[in-house]
């Protein structure tokens, strides 16, 4: 069963807030010197450079040291271990790495603490943009001391939705094109980023209405979940169930037009098109 939030999410948060700090200078300190980094690729269009590596050795070390019994699930480092077991240190150490290695700045660090599978505190460093989001489980969230929330818009049509579009999985193409086509006529405007992690932050920071991304890891979300929820949104996958902190489609809102986006990414499509 789902664990209620836990009397240590605080020190949990204080801990996750401290290694993402110290993880952001690091990778501010390496923007400065980006052009001589070398590329190597985890596939033909996704890249990683020792910046990420070196970024979440350093959020490895201060976790486990400060937290004992705590198992890392990190994108560079241990991406096979079990995201909805125990007690994890969930770590995107540099979310938006192409966006960082091209010098666009929108990347950042994201690190959620769950206990078995319930997101307890979290924290995404805005690195590039600025600004320190965090949350715990039942407290709200906040960007440094000022309380996040979501936006009030009720009307589609003054919606700004934020987006992944797939780059990885190419067969999810045709699905994404659909809801795009669909969502595009009616909506204000779509965002593609380049970093999940922080456009979950700017759902629960008000920017966006909504955010939908087909397929993403548990680094990518687990963090921005939280937040989401603490602001006073949703997320989910695309069934509506509340959002798992394993793999797969995640959709987030301010709450109010949830349905209505659900609504509209499912429309017309058969039962079950979305990737396992
Ligand atoms: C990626 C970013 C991107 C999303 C991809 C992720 P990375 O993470 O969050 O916005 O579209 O699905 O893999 O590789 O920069 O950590
Ligand atoms: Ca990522
Ligand atoms: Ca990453």
């Amino acid at each position: 069963m789902a664990s209620p939030a836990h009397p240590k999410r605080q020190d949990w948060r204080d801990t996750a807030v401290a290694a993402a700090n110290a993880a952001a200078q690091f990778i501010t300190h390496e923007a400065m010197s980006r052009h001589t980094l070398t590329w190597e690729e985890k596939s033909a269009t996704d890249f990683v450079s020792r910046v990420d590596v070196g970024a979440e050795e350093r959020i490895r070390d201060m976790i486990t040291a400060r937290i004992p019994g705590i198992r890392m699930v990190g994108e560079e480092l241990s991406a096979d271990a079990h995201p909805e077991q125990g007690l994890v240190a969930i770590v995107d150490p540099l979310d938006g790495t192409t966006n960082f290695l091209h010098g666009f700045p929108n990347y950042g660090v994201s690190i959620c603490i769950a206990l078995d599978g319930v997101p307890q505190a979290a924290v995404v460093h805005d690195v590039a943009r600025g600004g320190v989001l965090h949350a715990t489980a039942g407290d709200g969230a906040f960007v440094n001391s000022s309380r996040l929330r979501v936006s009030t818009t009720t009307s589609p049509a003054r919606a700004l939705i934020g987006t992944g579009i797939p780059f990885k999985d190419v067969s999810q193409a045709d699905l994404y094109l659909r809801q795009l086509r669909r969502l595009m006529p009616i909506i204000s405007g779509v965002r593609r980023a380049g970093s999940a992690a922080l456009d979950l932050s700017d759902v629960a920071r008000g920017r966006f209405d909504g955010f939908w991304e087909l397929f993403l890891n548990p680094w990518d979300l687990a963090a921005g979940v939280l937040l989401v929820r603490e602001a006073g949104g949703r997320v989910t996958d695309l069934e509506g169930h509340e959002a798992p902190l394993t793999r797969g489609p995640i959709v987030a809102s301010n709450g109010i037009l949830h349905d209505w986006f659900l609504g509209m990414l499912n429309e017309g499509e058969v039962s079950a098109p979305y990737p396992p």
